[in-house]
């Protein structure tokens, strides 16, 4: 399987140990009058913030809806998050450091991430994720990483594709799901857990008793 993605210090996560600019003043708490703001990112974070006694709680899901809108902590995102709690972007960049699902750089905007946990594993995950790799071969519009348990091992191997899960995987998927993102299409409609009745390819097709007792 290929190696997990090092930084400096042997970190995961680029930039979380970069060495303090002291040349530079802190930055401070932006001011709203120099700041735009999109609106519909600004209630959804004041509507985070209004869900826990301490604001400052609501950090991890105002960095979500930052991350959705720019598609990555960018520095214009966290500023734009730190202008809304009134909370100054270093504090707001110790948080996402520490979480490996923000990203403080560029990403591709297809996130496929494949589960490499052990039921995965057993069942053949590593290879799954290099052809997945290798499928792309490259593409900046696809984000590919492995993942640690996702909680779907009844369909393993599986994958987290823009948040749908899909599996039991084979190699021979691999090049369908990046056609399919490609393309726009739904992914791997067929292995889709949300459009099927149940993960169990055996189970009987009929939903409730009811229609046991009718057929
Ligand atoms: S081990 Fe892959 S979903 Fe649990």
């Amino acid at each position: 399987m290929s190696d997990v993605a090092r930084f400096g210090h042997g970190s995961r996560i680029p930039g979380w140990d970069d060495a303090v600019d002291l040349t530079k003043a802190p930055a401070g708490v932006p001011d709203p009058a120099t700041t735009p703001v999109p609106p519909e990112l600004r209630s959804e974070i004041e509507a985070a913030m209004a869900k826990y006694p301490d604001f400052r709680s609501a950090a991890i899901p105002a960095l979500h809806a930052a991350q959705k809108l720019h598609g990555w902590c960018s520095p214009e995102a966290l500023e734009q998050v730190a202008c809304v709690m009134r909370l100054t972007p270093g504090y707001l960049t110790a948080v996402a450091t520490f979480y490996d699902m923000f990203y403080m750089e560029p990403v591709g905007r297809h996130r496929i991430f494949v589960c490499t946990n052990i039921s995965c594993s057993l069942r053949g995950a590593d290879a799954v994720h290099d052809a997945i790799v290798d499928a792309a071969a490259g593409d900046p519009d696809f984000n590919i990483r492995s993942f640690e348990c996702l909680g779907a091992c009844d369909i393993a191997p599986m994958a987290s594709i823009d948040g749908e899960y899909v599996g039991p995987l084979e190699l021979a998927d691999a090049e369908r799901i990046v056609e399919d993102l490609r393309a726009g299409r739904p992914v791997l409609e067929e292995k889709n857990i949300r459009r099927r009745r149940s993960v169990d390819p055996g189970a009987r097709r009929s939903a409730t008793r009811d229609e046991d007792a009718r057929a």
